[in-house]
C-alpha cells in the first residue's frame, strides 16, 4: 500500500503473494484507497513467479521466507534495472535466518534454487 502510494500515478508496483485469502485482502484494501491501477498482484509462490516476471525494475523490496532469500538473489538482481535497489526486510532484526543471504559469495551461487531452502515461513504469523 505504502508502496503503491509512493510511486505516484505513473508508477507501477508488482508483488507476489501466496495465500489467496492476503490477496483478497490486498484487492479490497487497494480498491479501499483508489490504488488498485498500480498494483499487480501476483498469485503464486515467488519461486515460480519470479521466473516469469519481467521488464527491469527500479526497486525490489524483498519481504517473505528468511531462509529463501539467497535462492531468490540471483532472479532478484536480474530484475533490477541498473542502478537499481535491492531492499531487504529484516536484516537487523533476524540475521541468523539469512546467514547464507548475507555473505558476499551469496551472488557467486546462480545455480541455487529458490526452493532450496526449507519452506517454514514465520511471515504468514507475524507482519514482522
Ligand atoms: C511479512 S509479509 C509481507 C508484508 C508486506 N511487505 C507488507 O508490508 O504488506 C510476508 C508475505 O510474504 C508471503 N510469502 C511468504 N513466502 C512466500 C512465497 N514463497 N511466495 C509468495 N509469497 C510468499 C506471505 O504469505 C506474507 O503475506
Amino acid at each position: 500500500m505504502w508502496l503503491a502510494d509512493a510511486v505516484g500515478a505513473d508508477g507501477r508496483v508488482t508483488t507476489l503473494e501466496r495465500l489467496p485469502a492476503k490477496v483478497a485482502l490486498a484487492e479490497t484494501e487497494l480498491a479501499e484507497a483508489g490504488l488498485s491501477e498500480r498494483v499487480r498482484i501476483v498469485e503464486g509462490d515467488a519461486a515460480d513467479s519470479l521466473g516469469n516476471l519481467e521488464g527491469e525494475f527500479d526497486l525490489v523490496f524483498l519481504d517473505a521466507n528468511r531462509a529463501r532469500y539467497v535462492g531468490y538473489l540471483p532472479q532478484l538482481v536480474g530484475l533490477l534495472r541498473s542502478g537499481g535497489l535491492l531492499v531487504i526486510d529484516n536484516v537487523t532484526s533476524h540475521p541468523d535466518e539469512m546467514a547464507e543471504f548475507l555473505e558476499p559469495s551469496a551472488l557467486d551461487r546462480p545455480g541455487q534454487r529458490c526452493d532450496d531452502a526449507p519452506d517454514t515461513d514465520e511471515t504468514e504469523r507475524s507482519p514482522w
